[in-house]
């Protein structure tokens, strides 16, 4: 259960690039042992809050707190010793060393005097904690995006964690496997870490999340008991007009017999495309799903 003193409190956050005010004045509050999702259009200023918690940034103007005293400089180095580090958007293992070694890069020599010969045994009590089963030898470049995201969340469990904060962490996971991040995610609150877990996943977020804070255009619109919102009221809040207005009725789907468009038949190309089939009629929106890798962006081969 969430206590009382945020892990990590940032107050009247503002950051600007060049002329983009990607935050304005924006105030969040982690609580230990509790999942804190941020929600918000693309551009909203979710990964640069993050970004800022885990000291990838500066903030311009604004506070950072952390465990009730208040940050001086903040980096990433600095914001690691407090115990906050971020899963970025796009994961950063080094995909030719071991599981083992991504897992303790950069704290080899730490103020543990951790040498590489422990890494064996520190390695199996991490896996004690987090029970993924991973072989601290496969290259991680041989893993599964899945696997991968095993191997950064040990990775901050070996630098002792407080706050985890995941950007995105289900864009490439199919859902069985983001059921298996959310019980992940579960274990970590349980032993009294927090999450800060940034997704446009609305079912996912409001599945996994004790907190929901919703911003739009840098700003912080709401935060509120994840178990207060709906999808619409999210989405209400995310786009800041309502639903109705936003997404119009669709007209009538065409009649099955009326003549496609554009059809498209075993189209095939050395870019990993195979026998792929569809037709677009008129009035119709075709939906192309997959996950990174199935080639529903690739265009025909020439
Ligand atoms: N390094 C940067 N340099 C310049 N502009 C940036 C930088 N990072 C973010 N921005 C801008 O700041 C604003 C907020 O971006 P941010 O990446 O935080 O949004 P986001 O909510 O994470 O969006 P998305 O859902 O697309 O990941 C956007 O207008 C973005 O273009
Ligand atoms: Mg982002």
């Amino acid at each position: 259960m969430a206590t009382a003193q945020p892990v990590i409190e940032l107050a009247g956050i503002t950051k600007r690039f060049g002329g983009t005010a990607a935050l304005d004045g924006v105030d969040l509050a982690v609580h230990p042992g509790s999942v804190h999702a941020l929600v918000g259009e693309n551009g909203a200023g979710k990964s640069t809050l993050g970004k800022i918690a885990a000291g990838v940034y500066e903030p311009d103007v604004g506070r950072i707190v952390v465990e009730g005293r208040p940050v001086g400089r903040w980096d990433t180095v600095r914001a690691q010793r407090r115990g906050i580090v971020m899963m970025a958007q796009e994961l950063s293992l080094v995909r030719d060393l071991t599981v083992a070694q991504n897992v303790f890069l950069g704290i080899e020599r730490s103020s543990f005097g951790l040498l590489r010969r422990d890494h064996g045994r520190r390695f199996a009590e991490l896996d004690e904690i987090a029970r993924f089963g991973l072989d601290p030898d496969t290259r991680v470049g041989d893993l599964r995006i899945a696997d991968q995201q095993k191997v950064e969340i040990l990775r901050a469990l070996a630098r002792d964690a407080k706050v985890i904060v995941m950007d995105e962490p289900t864009s490439s996971l199919t859902a069985h496997e983001t059921r298996r991040l959310h019980e992940m995610i579960r274990l970590l609150t349980a032993q009294g870490r927090a999450v800060v877990y940034v997704s446009h996943f609305l079912d996912a977020v409001l599945e996994v999340s004790d907190t929901v804070t919703v911003m739009r255009d840098g700003r912080r619109i709401r935060t509120a008991p994840a178990a207060d919102q709906t999808k619409a009221s999210l989405v209400e809040a995310m786009l800041g007009r309502e639903l109705a207005v936003s997404f119009p009725p669709l007209p009538p789907a065409p009649h099955p017999d009326t003549p496609p468009l554009l059809e498209v038949e075993a189209l095939a190309g050395d870019n990993g495309v195979k026998r792929a089939s569809f037709t677009v009629r008129p009035g119709e929106i075709v939906g192309l799903l997959g996950l990174v890798g199935s080639g529903r962006t690739e265009s025909p081969a020439p």
